[in-house]
């Protein structure tokens, strides 16, 4: 009985959450209206109505345990989605991971066309930061430098970029659990760890165990994704199921197996949840959400 209340509250606290998410990105991408309308449209077609929106939902979380306010969160969350979407635009093409599947619909490259694809994911970046700097995020400027420096750091080639940099590179190579974990830590966990510290920065700074949290999440979130890309079906994922394998791309499942993949997921999670041991019932929403992150079904 309790635990389906917290379950369903936890629902009900998502739900408000990805939509006023949803809101945010809807005002700040250009209406399909403006020209150049077919690359506008495009973005928008990258960008709304898809996707969980878990960066979004750790921003709000780590902000809400400190204090931060909504209107700021909304600002933070919307520029780390909007990097998030790039990047999955990206790596859907033909000269990356070449998917014709995102979020239940035709990959943007497909929908609309390459050159298309590439300008949605350098326009959707630049929109982040353009979001970054214009909205008020922080009563100390120095402080919203230091936001805009997180998420470049966290985008480039020491994080997003490089990761997706070192993806590439070992396509139908073995990599071993250290070099795996390098990985993953930069082309997801560097994302996801800025979800957080942005949030907790809207408040002004980010405890060190949010920071110690975000590493293990981060980490955690690919090696599910690694998983469920051989566990679960195209149908759920909305996107191909099974192509790492096909692809020969070393993931923890190519390294250790389904069942210790997820078996080191879960100690992640623990690890997460142990980060936040000293947090009171404040800390709940990113406890759940280490939770959804690990035991998602897609
Ligand atoms: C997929 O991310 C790509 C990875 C970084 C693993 P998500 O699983 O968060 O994708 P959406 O946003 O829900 O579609
Ligand atoms: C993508 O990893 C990571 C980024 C987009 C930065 P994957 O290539 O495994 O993501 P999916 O499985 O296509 O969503
Ligand atoms: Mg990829
Ligand atoms: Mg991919
Ligand atoms: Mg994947």
């Amino acid at each position: 009985m309790q635990a389906s209340a917290t379950e369903a509250d936890f629902a009900a606290w998502m739900g408000a959450t990805q939509g006023r998410v949803e809101a945010a990105l809807a005002r700040c991408l250009p209406g399909a209206q403006h020209s150049p309308a077919r690359l506008h449209a495009a973005m928008r077609y990258a960008v709304l109505e898809g996707g969980k929106r878990v960066r979004p939902l750790l921003t709000f979380a780590a902000g809400e345990l400190v204090g931060a306010e909504a209107r700021r969160l909304e600002s933070a969350a919307a520029a780390v989605e909007l990097i998030h979407a790039y990047s999955l635009v990206h790596d859907d093409m033909p000269c990356m991971d070449d998917d014709v599947l995102r979020r239940g619909k035709p990959t943007v490259h497909v929908e609309y066309d390459q050159a298309t694809a590439l300008l949605v994911g350098d326009a959707l970046q630049t929109l982040a930061f353009q979001l970054l700097a214009e909205q008020p995020l922080a009563d100390d400027p120095r402080l919203q430098l230091e936001m805009v420096r997180t998420l470049a750091l966290a985008a480039g080639s020491r994080g997003m970029a490089g990761g997706q940099a070192i993806d590439l590179e070992s396509t139908g190579k073995t990599l071993s659990q250290t070099e795996l974990e390098f990985m993953h830590l930069r082309k997801t966990g560097a994302l996801i760890s800025a979800a957080v510290k942005l949030g907790a920065l809207c408040a002004g700074a980010c405890p060190a165990a949010l920071e110690q949290y975000a590493h293990r999440v981060g980490l955690a979130f690919q090696v599910v994704d690694d998983v469920l890309d051989a566990e679960a079906s195209t149908a759920t994922l909305g996107k191909t199921a099974g192509k790492d394998s096909r692809q020969g791309k070393p993931t923890y499942v190519s390294a250790m197996g389904i069942a210790h993949a997820r078996h080191l997921a879960d100690e992640l999670r623990r690890g997460a949840h142990a980060a936040l041991a000293a947090l009171d019932e404040r800390a709940l929403r990113l406890r759940q959400l280490a939770d959804f992150i690990v035991l998602r079904k897609f």
